[in-house]
């Protein structure tokens, strides 16, 4: 294991785009086209979901085609995903939780790791690792905007991406409070539009996030 995790690197990620779309695809002809569509939105930073056979297949295609995408994987659940996501050329992998073997695998590898939490005891074993940033999740069902502010007292040094049932109509609340440098979703890419690769539409609700 390598020293304490560096947060430089989640910092600039973090900062590169307020909205990061959650993806999943299941179609890996379709990878390459939607990530330069949201990436030509302004959208750069792409998370893709290990939740489909073609997810690995899809982060290698964005990572070689679409340069200027910042492409990592999501629903990272254990230490050898991340190992295989950073073999597939993800600059950085998001969890919905954290385990001591998250945090090790993601030093050992030095890999810009995002860990979730939704109580402030996981932020506190995610600060005995060396982490201050975390995905929290899921944000709206665990407390939202009210968490996030309850969170801000105790623990000022510590920021979020708040990801799971955020949307159009309330991501910029989010976006608004201190403690939150950016915010996941999936409601830029609806299911239907991606499934007829209605880049059009999927390019205006990626601008409407900007
Ligand atoms: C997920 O679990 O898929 C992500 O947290 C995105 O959530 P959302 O679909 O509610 O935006």
């Amino acid at each position: 294991m390598n020293g304490s995790p560096d947060m430089q690197p989640l910092d600039h990620l973090m900062g590169a785009a307020p909205v990061i779309p959650v993806l999943t695809i299941d179609d890996v002809a379709k990878a390459v086209p939607l990530a330069s569509t949201l990436v030509a939105a302004g959208l750069t930073v792409l998370e893709i979901t290990l939740r489909t056979p073609t997810a690995l297949e899809s982060i290698r295609r964005i990572a070689m085609e679409v340069p200027e995408a910042h492409v990592g994987a999501g629903t990272v659940l254990c230490a050898d995903d991340l190992s295989r996501v950073a073999d597939a050329g993800a600059r950085f992998a998001i969890s919905p939780g954290a385990t001591p073997a998250l945090y090790q695998r993601a030093n050992a590898l030095d890999l810009p790791f995002l860990p979730g939490v939704a109580t402030a005891s996981e932020v506190l074993a995610g600060r005995e690792a060396g982490w201050n940033r975390f995905k929290l999740f899921p944000a709206a069902a665990s407390g939202g905007i009210a968490l996030l502010k309850s969170f801000h007292g105790p623990l000022p040094d510590v920021s979020f991406c708040p990801t799971g049932g955020i949307g159009a109509d309330d991501f910029r609340d989010y976006l608004a409070l201190p403690n939150v440098r950016c915010v996941g979703g999936s409601w830029m890419v609806p299911a239907e539009a991606l499934q007829a690769a209605d880049w059009s539409r999927i390019g205006q609700l990626a601008r409407d996030c900007l």
